[in-house]
């Protein structure tokens, strides 16, 4: 596939999200400076935001992938969440959760929920999208990438249907024709 065959809008280009990526590490960088923070990547949305965000880090930190197993249970249309165990102990740990996108924001509280149960010494959350939506779930968000409308996003690692992922910048699903 071929993202230029199918005209997917840029809404923001590879030089801004690696320049606001800068920023946001040095903000890190600074907040966490001594501190050793375990910096957890919620999987697979997020992997490139995380690894270009680690690659401007320069404090010693530890990396840590978390993922989500979904399952149903027998009420129709309710859908259960539960945080795979993660491998390294968040007990007492400064930890930072860093997501692809705040959309009405289920992910990253049902996420949230679960590691502040492991008890660490401290939670921030990093999102590099910041989705406009009237019904959000409100969350304290403590770095945000960028703000973007209330449209479906692709690029940079967030998908359509597993697509898209590997776009090097943000781009708009827009044509019906790109979701086949
Ligand atoms: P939530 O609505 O904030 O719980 O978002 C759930 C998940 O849906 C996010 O972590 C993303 O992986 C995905 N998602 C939400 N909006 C978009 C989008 O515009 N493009 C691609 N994935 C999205
Ligand atoms: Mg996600």
């Amino acid at each position: 596939m071929n993202a230029s065959e199918y005209h997917i809008p840029e809404l923001i280009s590879e030089e801004s999200i690696q320049e606001r990526i800068a920023e946001l590490a040095h903000a890190l960088n600074t907040h966490y400076h001594g501190m050793q923070p375990i910096i957890l990547c919620n999987l697979i949305g997020a992997f490139r935001f995380y690894s270009d965000l680690i690659r401007e880090m320069t404090i010693p930190l530890q990396t840590e992938f978390i993922s989500f197993t979904r399952y149903f249970d027998d009420i129709p249309d309710k859908t259960l969440t539960q945080m795979k165990p993660a491998r390294l102990n968040l007990h007492n740990r400064h930890c930072i959760l860093i997501d692809d996108i705040w959309d009405h924001g289920t992910t990253l509280n049902a996420l949230m929920h679960d590691i502040q149960a492991l008890q660490p010494a401290s939670l921030y959350t990093a999102v590099l999208l910041n989705k406009s939506n009237d019904q959000k779930i409100q969350l304290p968000i403590d770095w945000v990438g960028f703000s973007v409308p209330n449209v479906f996003v692709i690029g940079y690692g967030l998908d359509y249907k597993e697509n898209y992922r590997y776009l090097n910048y943000i781009g708009i699903l827009s044509d019906s024709a790109n979701k086949t």
